[in-house]
């Protein structure tokens, strides 16, 4: 077993959390890394890859992510040989770790011994081992275990000098953030007594009234699992908040432990991506000392591209405006979507860059060396199966030389002109089992409206409700179902104060208790749009709606009265026929409140935006009539940095004027970017 380099870590710590900002290793520059899972491979391959990695640049890599069997191979029995050795290597090498605490998985013997661990679905059906997280966030037995080894883990590293950055588990809730056994529903019940208090109190959060569903005592209360008939939509979003809260607590249990033994930044990888929603990372971000996210092209979706753009912004929302990593991503394609695209040449950069360009300081990715075995053996990976002669390898290593090139970049801010609403509460409540349609989706309508702003060259913060909306022009809020009193009002006093704001249909619909403010829809927003809608007449898929414009429009309508605003546009046709689609309300300050009551097609709602944006006096700082140009700049007190990556097939000429610091050529008035391909201009003066 090798000595642990035990020297003390010249840390600048002014005050109890560390923050990025105060660690030097991590704000050198634009950090290039990993996951490195060492435990698949023969200790000859493990000198090799230090030397690739050296040849890479890489120098984050997180290890220990899924490390618990072999650092622990029996109860109580550590045996640290391996890690040391990896470390050693590593850290000779000058390269920073990114230690896991090893939770995310339990090993078998955990299972065996104690299978009242192992999740439970909500049809009361156990999840067993034999994949990965299979564990039950409110069990007490695998918090005991998972905390022991959290102890070791810590006590033996906490010190090193080679750890930059703690990796609390793995993907807090990416199999497991919902689950319905006995210790869970004991775990509800006492979130819930904090929460109401009073058994009266809960009946009345959850208009228990209706179909004799009243409780007279806490024990009564079961998780929200599987019944005959949709169920009890307020048991579903306090079961949704319950389970973030008790992740988030695991979270926290295994932070302290670290704590007590180094100084060391603690985060978790987030998973802002299109198909998980358990957690509200807006309740979980504060707890982080550096935000950190993991992300995957989609290619469920129809513009996988313009949803890492929403993933990116969301992200650096978390992490309040500050820079952020990006935790994983992958060089190629994944092995969990139906259909797994490799990537294109050079969209590799393209992707990493338009992370940087939103706020990320490090660009990591899943994983070092591609699988030989297991269930990612087709997941790509730095080093493929086909070895370092190889397309692949080539752009890595040509990405990480650009990264380079940025570190001048780290620690700056993007600049964002329009603010974005969202919300996970939301999320959970709007997307019941129980409403108005199934052909709308919280999700969609968010990315609709973010990647039109987009395509017209804005830049967008994505901002959580009753956030301060100071210094932006507009604000947009789609479908914004579930809103409190206090954010409805920081939304209204920003339009009073003279800001400009559009929401879209099913916003201001109910209270945190997901009870509907009678009185006409969109009852939060009433009074600020001047208009009210009496009844919601969505339509089937493929119906085409025509607005009195020539404007289309599909899957929504309603009945809507203007009630002080003015009508721009109305239906005409469908159920709505000759009622109001598109609103405006000036208001005296000279602010404005557009309301769309319906979802317009992508073309039509980019008009609008930009109807909206220009009235607001926000002007884009990309082209709107280069979609495909996509234009950030970062910037701090001193510098300008603007970022232009051409998503397109031909060359784009965009007004610049400074240096490119990813070619080193002079740019004089206008940067010419040629398909594919990616500038970074520092200015020449600051912006
Ligand atoms: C997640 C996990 C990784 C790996 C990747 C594959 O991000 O954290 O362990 O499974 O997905 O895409």
């Amino acid at each position: 077993m090798e000595t642990l380099d035990q020297e003390a870590r010249a840390i600048v710590v002014t005050d109890e959390r560390p923050s990025a900002t105060t660690q030097p290793s991590l704000r050198e520059g634009i950090a290039f890394g990993c996951d490195y899972n060492p435990e698949q491979w023969d200790r000859a391959v493990w000198r090799e890859d230090v030397a690739l990695m050296r040849e890479a640049g890489v120098d984050l890599v997180a290890l220990n992510i899924f490390g618990w069997s072999h650092i622990e191979p029996r109860p109580g029995e550590y045996d640290f040989d391996g890690l040391d050795e990896i470390i050693g290597l590593l850290h000779e090498a000058g390269i920073r770790i990114n230690l896991g605490t090893g939770t995310s998985s339990a090993p078998p013997w955990l299972t065996h011994r104690h299978p009242e661990i192992l999740p439970e679905a909500a049809d009361g059906t156990t999840r067993f081992p034999g994949g990965r997280q299979a564990w039950c966030p409110s069990s007490a037995v695998f918090r005991r275990y998972a905390l022991a080894l959290v102890e070791k883990v810590a006590e033996r590293y906490g010190q090193h000098p080679a750890v930059a950055l703690w990796h609390v588990s793995n993907e807090l809730g990416c199999h497991n953030a919902l689950c319905y056994d006995d210790e869970s529903a004991e775990a509800f019940r006492g979130w819930l007594r904090a929460r109401y208090g009073t058994i009266e109190r809960l009946n009345s959060a959850w208009g228990t009234s209706f179909w004799s569903q009243t409780y007279s005592a806490f024990e009564e209360i079961l998780p929200p699992r599987l019944t005959l008939s949709s169920r009890n939509p307020g048991q579903v979003l306090d079961f949704h908040r319950f389970s973030s809260d008790a992740l988030l607590d695991h979270y926290r249990a295994e932070t302290a432990v670290l704590r007590r033994h180094s100084d060391v930044p603690v985060t978790t990888n987030f998973m802002v991506t299109a198909h998980i929603r358990n957690l509200d990372y807006w309740t979980w971000a504060p707890e982080m000392d550096v935000v950190a996210n993991d992300h995957y092209l989609d290619h469920r979706l129809a513009e996988p591209a313009a949803e890492l753009s929403f993933a990116s912004d969301l992200t650096r929302g978390l992490a309040g405006g500050e820079p952020w990593l990006l935790m994983e991503q992958s060089t190629g394609s994944v092995n969990w979507q139906p259909h797994n695209l490799a990537k294109a040449p050079g969209q590799l950069t393209r992707n990493s860059l338009s992370h940087v360009a939103r706020g990320a300081d490090a660009i990591c990715f899943f994983q070092w060396r591609a699988s030989l075995q297991g269930s990612e053996k087709f997941h790509s990976a730095l080093v493929p199966h086909a070895g370092t002669d190889s397309d692949l390898w080539r752009e890595v290593v040509d990405l990480s030389r650009t990264l380079d090139r940025l570190d001048e970049l780290a620690g700056t801010r993007v600049q964002a002109d329009v603010a974005l609403l969202f919300s996970w509460e939301n999320w959970w409540a709007a997307d019941g089992e129980s409403r108005p349609t199934h052909a709308v989706d919280y999700l969609s309508q968010v990315h609709a409206m973010h990647a039109s702003l987009t395509r017209s060259g804005h830049t967008v913060d994505v901002v959580r409700p009753g956030a301060s909306l100071e210094g932006y022009g507009l604000v947009v809020v789609p479908s914004l179902y579930l809103v409190r009193d206090e954010e409805a009002r920081v939304l209204s006093d920003f339009a009073e104060a003279g800001g400009h704001v559009v929401v879209t249909f099913f916003s201001g619909i109910v209270d945190e208790e997901d009870r509907v403010r009678p009185g006409g829809y969109p009852g939060a927003f009433r009074d600020l749009l001047g208009v009210s809608v009496e009844e919601f007449a969505p339509v089937l898929p493929g119906q085409v709606l025509t607005l009195a414009s020539g404007r289309s429009a599909s899957l929504w309508s309603e009945r809507t009265r203007a009630r002080g605003a003015e009508v721009l546009d109305s239906f005409a046709d469908g159920p709505s026929a000759g009622r109001p689609a598109i609103t405006r309300r000036a208001l005296p300050g000279g602010g404005a409140a557009w309301y769309i009551a319906t979802h317009l097609d992508a073309a039509d709602l980019d008009g609008v935006l930009r109807e909206a944006a220009a009235g607001a006096g926000v002007v884009p700082i990309g082209d709107p009539r280069e979609p495909g140009l996509e234009v950030v700049r970062r910037a701090n007190e001193e510098r300008s940095y603007l970022f232009l990556i051409n998503h397109t097939d031909h060359a784009i000429d965009h007004p610049a004027t400074g240096i490119d610091i990813v070619s080193g050529d002079p740019v004089e008035g206008a940067a010419h970017v040629p398909a594919g391909f990616v500038s970074v201009i520092r200015e020449e003066s600051a912006a």
